[in-house]
């Protein structure tokens, strides 16, 4: 049962969150009376000693004492009397909720800073591909032109909501729990406002935020699941960008060239260069997903308040953090070293019937109704099938005897360059429209210098 109850062996990453939790704790009975201010600073004198154990990797962690919370409170009973007057108007439930948001305010900061990683590295790789023409792709199949940067961007916009919601997870996770106790508060006089501020769970004014009912802010895992569900999210776009890039770097694609530390070759095949890294972020976001599931699944059914269920879980959250974190500095990583290669790409892009759907607009130009012109351009492109040609490579007559609206000019349309110069609405391929989109994100990410 000792081996099976335990939790320190995972929440001992929590000490320094805890121990920031004992202080203000302390110095708030201390504020009020219930300890006197030598109890209080001998406590913190404790805590000073055990933290600098611990960082110096000479704590002993014992799994007789059950969890994080227990160890820390018994390594200061060893060094100061007062320890035994800590737990003073406290509970583990209330206790482990506030290690727990401390954890997630840190945590978020984190993540937000890793996405960031990967935002600047696509942006660098947007800003050098913007004169790359590829296919866009729908179904797989060609569809028409775009830039590799503007397929890069895309990706910013995924990892920039990511980052927009950790940023309010981190706020969300940002409210005090102390002073709710096991789940009924206590008797004794606590501060519990004194005790928030001193812990930075403030608002925008500095005024502290606690949670408002007891029950709640010991049974909620609201952030735990709203953590694992963002981090879900965010893995489900690291997952589709290396699915894109694995793509990218086959032999039928070649749009790319990964870079050698982040790719293996085979122990067989002595030609293979194999996208591990992506491949691993594309199988890591496996987990991150199961964490979710675990923590939805737990939760589900308990009722108020604390169950010892509810220990279970810190590890798919701690899990889900790795491991993100692991995949967005990989990711940043294969995108440095990733390059362009712009013969293959010129290639892909050269097919003419990405620009089938322009014919139509040319048509459209021409007064054509538009389910008129598609339907003309689709037959345009069953005759050069036919005649097993290129599109732009029908004769005048052979458009013109489709429809007479068909001018001289038809073959405008046959253009990269015009095609995406043609684009420069907002949201559009255009180059314009890039390049002050990757304006707009370096000045966003602080890298104005980019430009
Ligand atoms: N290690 C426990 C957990 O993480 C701490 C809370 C214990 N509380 C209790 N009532 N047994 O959930």
């Amino acid at each position: 049962m000792v081996r099976f109850s335990e939790s320190v062996s995972f929440d001992h990453r929590l000490a320094l969150f805890d121990i920031e939790g004992s202080l203000a704790h302390a110095a708030m009975l201390a504020k009020v009376g219930l300890i006197t201010e030598e109890e209080r600073a001998a406590i913190a004198g404790g805590f000073a000693q055990i933290q600098a154990e611990i960082e110096a990797g000479a704590f002993h962690w014992d799994v007789a004492l059950e969890d994080v919370h227990m160890n820390l409170e018994q390594a200061l009973r060893q060094r100061v009397p007062a320890a035994a007057k800590l737990h003073t108007a406290r509970s583990r439930n209330d206790q482990v909720a506030t290690a727990m948001r401390l954890f997630f305010r840190s945590a978020a900061e984190t993540v937000v800073s890793a996405l960031e990683g990967v935002m600047r590295s696509l942006l660098a790789k947007a800003e050098a591909t913007q004169a790359v023409a590829i296919p866009g792709y729908t179904h797989l199949q060609r569809a028409q032109p775009v830039s590799m940067a503007h397929h890069l961007l895309a990706y910013v916009e995924m990892f920039g909501r990511d980052r927009e919601r950790f940023q309010e997870f981190r706020q969300r996770a940002n409210v005090c729990p102390l002073g709710s106790g096991a789940l009924a508060g206590t008797t004794l006089p606590i501060d519990r406002a004194h005790t928030a501020r001193l812990l930075g769970f403030v608002d925008e004014a500095g005024n502290p935020r606690m949670t408002r009912n007891s029950l709640d802010a010991v049974a909620d895992r609201d952030i735990f699941l709203e953590f694992a569900s963002h981090a879900t999210l965010c893995a489900v776009h690291l997952s589709r960008i290396a699915e894109d890039l694995i793509l990218w770097a086959s032999s039928e694609f070649r749009f790319v060239d990964l870079p050698d530390a982040f790719t293996t070759g085979s122990s067989l095949m002595p030609q293979k260069k194999n996208p591990d890294s992506l491949e691993l972020i594309r199988g890591k976001s496996a987990r991150v997903h199961g964490s979710l599931t675990t923590l939805v699944t737990l939760v589900k059914g308990l009722p108020l308040t604390y169950n010892r269920d509810l220990q279970e879980d810190k590890p798919p959250v701690f899990d889900a953090f790795d491991t993100l974190l692991s995949c967005l500095d990989v990711l940043s990583g294969t995108l440095d070293g990733m390059q362009a290669r712009p013969e293959a790409c010129a290639a892909a892009v050269a097919d003419p019937l990405l620009l089938a759907t322009d014919l139509a607009d040319y048509l459209v130009n021409q007064g054509v109704p538009f389910r008129d012109a598609h339907h003309l351009v689709g037959a345009a492109v069953g005759l050069a099938e036919k005649k097993a040609c290129p599109l732009p490579e029908l004769s005048d007559a052979d458009v013109k005897a489709i429809d007479a609206r068909f001018g001289d000019d038809w073959r405008v349309c046959f253009d990269i360059p015009r095609a995406l110069a043609a684009r420069e609405m907002p949201g559009m391929p255009g180059p314009r429209q890039v390049a002050a989109e990757i304006a707009r994100w370096s000045r966003d990410l602080g890298s104005i210098d980019a430009l």
